[in-house]
């Protein structure tokens, strides 16, 4: 496979702004999230700005959600974390979540021939042998300030692009990759670039007020939907109809009784109809 640094050299750099402007890439690391938080500790703010991207061809450690794996072949995929200073109230905090899966969706449709969903709270999923398979997991973690204000964020995510179908990795949500999916082979730089700018403009339509809501929930295939909710902490579990989203990007499931539960972190499964 080839790797980026080869890939980058021969390509231009992203049409955006400011997003990825300033870059690493590195051929392998343990994870991006990780080591982007350990160069924040331990470097300049000022050489890690807003939009600044680390990108890799492998991880020995990458992580996802509820402290689970998140594998792909060196070479394969898109593996990268973003980072972000946006000074937002923490009602907003998701909605960087919201914009790059939103983002990711697009892209992918963008390049493939694939439908493309979100399931909530942060899986890109496409359509594969009839049924919903994720493609993408996002991974956000940040820091706030005295005031409450998101001052940072790392926003990790993975893109399964060219992991042949013998080597995807074992899931909860099935997973598949764009090769898979599609059968033929995504090339991942203009994938990225459709990506960063679609990130980009997302991110600066909500300084211009815009929440990235609507159109995250126009994509979510979870609504509608017969769900069960598993809160990994209790270990609790029920079962509900995933009815809508709040503006804070919550779920809002409700039971047999009619209840309404607003749901903020917790695995949630499509049940069969
Ligand atoms: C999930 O679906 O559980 C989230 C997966 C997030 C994976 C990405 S890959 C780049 C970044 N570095 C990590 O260690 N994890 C995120």
């Amino acid at each position: 496979m080839k790797n980026f640094l080869s890939e980058m050299a021969v390509s231009h750099s992203p049409n955006t702004r400011w997003l990825g402007k300033q870059c690493q890439i590195l051929p392998a690391v343990d994870s991006t999230n990780d080591l982007l938080k350990e160069m924040m500790q331990q470097g300049d703010a000022d050489l890690l700005p807003n939009g600044f991207v680390l990108l890799t061809d492998y991880q020995r450690k990458g992580r996802g959600r509820l402290a689970r794996r998140w594998d792909a072949p060196a070479g394969s995929s898109l593996l990268l974390s973003l980072l972000f200073r946006p000074g937002w109230p923490a009602a907003q905090a998701n909605w960087l979540t919201m914009l790059v899966s939103l983002a990711a969706a697009e892209a992918i449709a963008a390049h493939t021939n694939l439908t493309v969903g979100l399931k909530w709270p942060n899986d890109v999923m496409v359509q594969h042998d009839n049924s919903w398979r994720k493609v993408s997991g996002i991974l956000q973690e940040g820091g706030f300030d005295a005031n409450g204000r998101l001052q940072w964020a790392i926003v990790g995510i993975g893109i399964n692009v060219n992991i042949p179908a013998a080597q995807l990795p074992e899931g909860m949500t099935p997973p598949t990759s764009l090769l898979a999916a599609t059968g033929q082979t995504v090339p991942r730089l203009p994938l990225l670039h459709t990506f960063l700018q679609r990130v980009e403009e997302l991110y600066d339509e909500v300084g211009n007020g815009r929440s990235p809501r609507p159109l995250w929930q126009n994509k979510l295939i979870t609504l509608g939907q017969p769900v069960r909710v598993t809160h990994h902490q209790t270990n609790q579990s029920f079962n509900g109809i995933a009815e809508a989203t709040d503006e804070a990007g919550h779920l809002l499931v409700r039971d047999v009784s009619g209840k309404i539960h607003t749901v903020a972190a917790a695995d949630v499964t499509l049940r069969e109809k």
